[in-house]
């Protein structure tokens, strides 16, 4: 065993793993990345199919990307937003603001088509001005919580918000985080340390029991037979809260995908039926995108976001993972002025946001943030983003064949393929037998690299991979499933 996978053995302690399992065999340590492609110590590549769990945007080691941190290096690497600005972190917000607030744009400009909010009330006044940074999308889902939930009770709101998010919702680690969170497997360990928050069915239309249409090979979004009992849910939840007299402060979500709840992805015009909803119960809506955020959902005139597809500007939204690119660790929570503006106040009135990190604003990171959302916005970039998600779509059709793919789910350049006994029957495996586990290990051995979600194969690649590689990452999926589950 190479030494440096000697020390991890020793010393390592890995998130969301088995260490007795880990253990038994030599990791996969990797030295080196460039662009779509890893390397490990034994000098083997690997095609990185995850993005290093859903975070670089334009491959490793972008010339671009290093170039900015290399700059920020010869000036300086950090210093305190505890009482202190600093250059890139204000021009970054800036930044981020102009960019979130692409919805307005888009309804005047007209630019995009297919995008139309439905009540003007859904995007007005909800203008994102105020960036508070963190350094990861737990944090970032923890300052919006507490965010919301002052806001609620210094407007009157309620004395004691009360926050309503999906089934199988996942917005991060951190015990407030958590709190919001509804991943049995996950959360259930902890429940003592949590807040209670409620929870409302979210569309999974491939197992909905609602649904009323056999299986066929095909995203189960497009030919599902229901009355959208899902979003009826929804406002029954509502209305019951409103009824006890203490009405909901927030609606949390993801927009369009729910990632770790398995790629769940929402029928077109879901998340519009529910936000409106939950704005005429005056709830703020907080959106997640730490997953979906800065392109992955596809590409939409000039807006990255995922909310903006569906013509919603959220009263809080929470950037991380893809905001530097995914390069270094760190966060971002957009929120309005009128939130803003109820931390207000004579200093002696205390009604200061007493929250913060000690690398809150960091400027290696928001120098890297703002080199990557000029990449982004550049037409290179575009262009191969809407070429890859082609490419996927085109791809993804060879493996309907394969009687243990369930259900294959893409939205723009985030994919989930779920793997079940039999298609025809979308019995599911059970967890304990491991199937995606092992599907990836399979892939693995055949140079690509990442991870299930339970039973559902995430593809997510950096936006720089080629078609070649993109077809390598379908057609080793395909050879994976073969391979493991056939039989
Ligand atoms: C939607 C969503 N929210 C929050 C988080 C938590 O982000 P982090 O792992 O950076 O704390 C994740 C992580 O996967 C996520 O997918």
């Amino acid at each position: 065993m190479h030494k440096l996978a000697q020390l991890d053995h020793r010393y390592l302690w890995h998130p969301f793993t088995q260490m007795r399992d880990w253990l038994k065999r030599e990791p996969i340590v990797i030295t080196s990345g460039k662009g779509t492609v890893l390397r490990d110590v034994h000098g083997k590549e690997y095609l990185d199919a995850n993005s290093s769990i859903w975070t670089n945007l334009h491959g490793h080691r972008h010339s671009k990307i290093n170039a900015a941190i290399q700059r920020q290096l010869k000036k300086i690497s950090h210093s305190s937003a505890l009482g202190f600005a600093n250059e890139p972190a204000a021009l970054l917000a800036a930044k981020l603001a102009e960019a979130a607030n692409r919805i307005y744009e888009l309804r005047f400009t007209n630019d995009a088509p297919t995008v139309k909010p439905a009540r003007k009330s859904q995007i007005a006044n909800h203008k994102l001005e105020k960036v508070f940074f963190s350094d990861d999308g737990s944090t970032a889902m923890e300052v919006a919580l507490k965010l919301a939930y002052e806001y609620a009770r210094r407007t009157g709101r309620s004395k004691n918000p009360k926050f309503l998010s999906l089934a199988n919702a996942y917005h991060g680690d951190t015990v407030g985080a958590v709190s919001l969170g509804h991943i049995e497997l996950f959360h259930k360990a902890y429940a003592g340390l949590l807040f209670k928050s409620d929870t409302v069915m979210s569309p999974y239309c491939y197992r909905c029991p609602f649904n009323r249409a056999k299986p066929v090979r095909a995203d189960a979004r497009e030919y599902r037979k229901c009355n959208w009992e899902c979003v009826d849910k929804v406002e029954h939840r509502f209305a019951t809260q409103k009824k006890s007299g203490n009405p909901y402060a927030a609606f949390v979500f993801e927009p369009l995908i729910q990632g770790a709840a398995g790629m769940i992805a929402q029928p077109k015009s879901w998340l519009r039926r529910v936000t409106e909803i939950a704005r005429g119960h005056g709830a703020q809506l907080i959106a997640d995108e730490v997953m979906t955020g800065f392109g992955r959902t596809g590409q939409l005139s000039t807006s990255p976001f995922a909310c903006h597809h569906e013509g919603l500007q959220p009263d809080f939204m929470a950037l991380a993972k893809g905001l530097t690119g995914g390069y270094l660790p760190m966060a971002a929570t957009l929120t309005t002025q009128s939130v803003f503006d109820v931390f207000l106040g004579d200093y002696e009135e205390f009604k200061t946001f007493f929250h913060g990190h000690s690398f809150t604003a960091n400027q290696l990171g928001a120098a890297a943030a703002l080199a990557s959302l000029e990449v982004l916005q550049s037409k290179a970039s575009i262009r191969a983003r809407q070429r890859l998600e082609q490419t996927l779509r085109d791809e993804l059709k060879t493996l309907w064949p394969l009687p243990n793919v369930g259900d294959i789910r893409q939205v723009g350049l985030i994919v989930g393929v779920e793997l079940v006994k039999d298609w025809r029957t979308r019995k599911p495996f059970d967890l304990r037998e491991r199937a995606g586990i092992r599907v990836c290990e399979a892939m693995a051995r055949r140079g690509v690299l990442t991870r299930p979600v339970g039973n559902v194969i995430a593809l997510m690649p950096p936006y720089c991979t080629t078609m070649k590689q993109a077809r390598r990452m379908v057609s080793s999926l395909r050879d994976s499933i073969d391979e493991v589950l056939a039989g």
